[in-house]
């Protein structure tokens, strides 16, 4: 067979196959590799050219360079067809249907008792207060000594207490948010006024109103002349703002190591307006918490001159202020993540 025959057959058969087995980018690349590639056939041919005879030569040359071109054409063309094919088969089977509804990702909603938190915050900031944080785990200086309650005081067992290590330091979970009283002051001087949001632990059996984790807010107040008519004031304006223009704060003696005089504190029922009712147990009144004068002992221990320095502290329990507000009777409900109960607060401004 001549050179040009060769040519020729060559041609009828890479068109061929083009035609009949090339379906997609793989089975394009053999055909390239089998008739255009450098082991390909054409190369193949090409090499053997120095066999025709010269006068025939530039023909051959011509025809088989035309063939190359040829074929480079069909598989360039061949190439963006199937570009094209891939893209709109991928363009259909990616699709998204954007009218369909999106999903929803559940939204979470503030704590009832962080809400509160945030609430009292308010208050006290526009009466001064700043709010601080401190340490769940404490060393037992900050949550007794310096609280003028020493390791052999009987008060000590008030406060039952989890303890952490008693190997070389005693280090617990705080009882109370009161150690943050002696942090605070010796980090700064007077005048102080801070409240202090967060959990305390005790050890204790769990019912409806005890819980072994629950919050409280701490507040202090320490600078010249503070006088027991201030801490009245300052709780009054507090159950104004969180109960209603008309609540009243009543004060009875109780006993706390770090204050003197030491009191606990109710307000008047909003919901009975003090006649006695399910929520404050016929009493007319609902307990918020203890409060007092700071022990001069307490100011001492701090480096404060207790002659000079006087103030007054209190410790709210924030549950507490949320089931007065919202007739929650059961304190187990705020830590049992029930999403039932969480998102009835939802809403709620507080
Ligand atoms: N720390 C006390 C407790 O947990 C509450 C308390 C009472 C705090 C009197 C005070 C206070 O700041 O003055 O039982």
């Amino acid at each position: 067979m001549s050179f040009l025959d060769q040519l020729a057959e060559l041609r009828a058969r890479a068109t061929a196959a083009l035609a009949e087995s090339v379906h997609d980018l793989p089975s394009l690349q053999a055909w390239e590799r089998q008739f255009l590639g450098g082991r390909g056939e054409l190369t193949a041919l090409l090499r053997g050219i120095g066999s025709v005879p010269a006068e025939e030569r530039p023909e051959a040359g011509r025809e088989a360079n035309a063939l190359k071109r040829e074929l480079t054409a069909h598989y360039e063309a061949r190439e963006a067809e199937l570009a094209t094919a891939d893209l709109a088969q991928r363009l259909e089977s990616d699709a998204v249907d954007v009218t369909l509804p999106g999903r929803r990702s559940p939204l979470g909603t503030v704590h009832p008792v962080w809400k509160m938190i945030d609430e009292v915050s308010q208050i006290f900031a526009l009466m001064g207060f700043e709010t601080v944080f401190g340490p769940e785990v404490e060393i037992g200086r900050y949550n007794f000594d310096l609280l003028n309650i020493p390791s052999d005081h009987p008060a000590r067992d008030v406060w039952d207490t989890i303890i952490v290590e008693s190997d070389r330091e005693e280090i617990v979970l705080r009882t109370h948010t009161s150690p943050m009283q002696a942090r605070i002051m010796e980090q700064r001087e007077p005048p102080v006024r801070v409240i202090v949001p967060g959990r305390t632990y005790r050890y204790e059996a769990q019912d409806a109103s005890h819980e072994w984790m629950f919050t409280q807010i701490e507040g202090l107040a320490v600078d010249e002349n503070i006088k027991m008519t201030d801490l009245k004031g300052v709780l009054q304006e507090m159950a104004r703002q969180l109960f209603g223009p008309n609540r009243r704060i009543r004060f009875r003696c109780d006993f706390f190591p770090f204050v003197e005089p030491g009191v606990d504190f109710a307000v008047d029922c909003a919901i009975c307006d003090g006649k006695g009712c399910r929520v404050c147990k016929q009493t007319g009144w609902l307990e918020m918490g203890g409060a007092g004068m700071v022990h001069p002992r307490v100011l001492q221990g701090v480096g404060y001159d207790p002659e000079r320095y006087t103030g007054f502290a209190f410790g709210l329990g924030v549950e507490r202020l949320v089931m007065m507000k919202y007739g929650v009777n059961d304190l187990r409900a705020f830590a049992g993540n029930d999403l039932r109960f969480l998102r009835q607060f939802a809403a709620a401004t507080i």
